[in-house]
């Protein structure tokens, strides 16, 4: 039997800063991965820089049953908390757009500068470390046992994260405990994911595939403005991610394909300016070349721009500004940044993040019903609840 203060499985991102933020304490920690290495995700992030937090962080960033729940971890531990200890490990990063920051070089020196952390706190990690059963044999007393032996401790961090990408580790695990605690799991779903079309409406883009542009997707009240990538699959891209968090089969999406531009004026001063330009001509100024055509082919009748009345350069405006997509699905977890949905947060302190049904049981990161939009804003959530359950375990 292994003895410990602190037991926690899984070693991502929101476990790592619970661990070393424990260890700082001066308590045993001890953390089970079973994975071969820690901190995949954070390895595959931001296209192997890591955008490691978001700058512009607020709880209106992120999406859950409980909007309020994440305000407390996320006030005491700020971007500039993480920032500053980035900056002690010597890591030079850079700001991409919209407060996004990445690591210059890679994001290897994360998860190094997380692992260094545990090593000067005492912690105890683990790898390679499958863990077959959890028990709690009384108030306050976890047995953990795994290929490497049973654990005990009086506090077990579950810290296993959501479902996407299963080929880097990615379990229901915590889901399972959660529930087998009696804690309630919301539905999950992958979230910042490509959406992909079926039937006409793929074979009305399959020839675009590759073509990227500004656009604002908007759903269920929620719009996002950044680039739309057109996929063999169907749509991607940061507004696309972004708007699949929203989105469910059966809603309404659409497409401002003009954002920052008022159509209808754009068309009618083509129309004084090029009388006899066609629409794809006029088009392709403000749109990739490929997809104005494709639009004048499908959607718009291509003709010159004198012989449009006005009631149908209206309607052409109209179509620019409100382009209806219909998505068939998502690509789900296989390609899904993060799982909306998970454990009920309110179950949970949202001070320390201790359920309130088991005492001695927490939960951390990406497992808890805490969703933030593209942009380093589910980082900073697995770094503040990992430091937020950290300093009270
Ligand atoms: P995380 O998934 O990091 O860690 C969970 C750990 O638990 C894993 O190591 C797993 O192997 C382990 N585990 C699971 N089941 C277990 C079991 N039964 N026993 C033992 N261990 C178990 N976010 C962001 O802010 N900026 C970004 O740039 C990106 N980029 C990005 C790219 C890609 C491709 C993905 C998939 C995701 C991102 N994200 C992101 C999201 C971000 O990676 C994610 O939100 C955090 O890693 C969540 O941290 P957690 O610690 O909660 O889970």
């Amino acid at each position: 039997m292994h003895d410990y203060d602190v037991l926690i499985i899984g070693g991502g991102a929101a476990g790592l800063m619970c661990a070393f933020t424990a260890g700082r304490r001066g308590l045993r920690v001890a953390v089970i991965e079973h994975a071969n290495r820690v901190g995949k995700k954070i390895l595959m992030s931001g296209g192997g820089r890591c955008n490691f937090t978001n700058t512009g962080t607020t709880p209106a960033n992120y999406l859950s049953g409980n909007p309020h729940f994440c305000k407390s971890a996320l006030a005491r531990y700020t971007p500039w908390h993480f920032i500053e200890m980035v900056e002690r490990h010597r890591i030079a990063y850079h700001e991409k757009e919209l407060g996004q920051l990445f690591c210059d070089e890679s994001s290897k020196l994360i998860v190094k500068m997380l692992m260094d952390e545990c090593t000067a706190a005492g912690v105890r990690v683990l790898t390679s470390c499958g863990v077959d059963r959890v028990e709690a044999m009384g108030e306050r007393d976890f047995r953990v046992h795994t290929a490497a032996g049973t654990f005990r401790a009086p506090a077990l961090v579950v810290a296993t994260g959501g479902l996407s990408i299963p080929s880097m580790g990615a379990t229901g695990f915590g889901y399972e405990l959660a529930r087998s605690f009696g804690h309630a799991v919301l539905p999950t779903r992958a979230g910042l994911v490509p959406l992909t079309l079926s039937g006409t409406h793929q074979q009305r883009f399959a020839e675009l595939s590759g073509v990227a542009f500004p656009v604002t997707a908007e759903a269920n009240g929620a719009s996002f403005s950044n680039q739309m990538l057109i996929t063999h699959r169907g749509l991607s891209g940061p507004s696309i991610l972004q708007i699949s968090s929203f989105w469910q089969p059966g809603d309404a999406l659409v497409l401002d394909l003009l954002p920052g531009l008022d159509a209808l004026d754009f068309l009618e001063a083509q129309r004084a300016a090029r009388p006899a330009a066609m629409l794809h001509t006029v088009l392709a100024e403000v749109l990739p070349k490929r997809f104005a055509q494709r639009l004048c082919e499908v959607w718009l009748t291509d003709r010159p721009m004198k012989q449009f009345t006005p009631p149908q350069l209206r309607e052409a405006a109209a179509l620019l500004q409100r382009f209806p997509v219909t998505a068939s699905g998502t690509e789900g977890y296989r390609t899904a940044e993060v799982t909306l949905g998970g454990v009920d947060t309110h179950e949970l302190s949202s001070t320390t993040m201790e359920s309130r049904r088991v005492p001695g049981l927490y939960f951390v990161g990406e497992v808890v019903d805490v969703t933030g939009w593209l942009g380093g804003y589910n980082f900073q959530w697995a770094w503040a609840a990992g430091h937020a359950c950290g300093g009270a375990v």
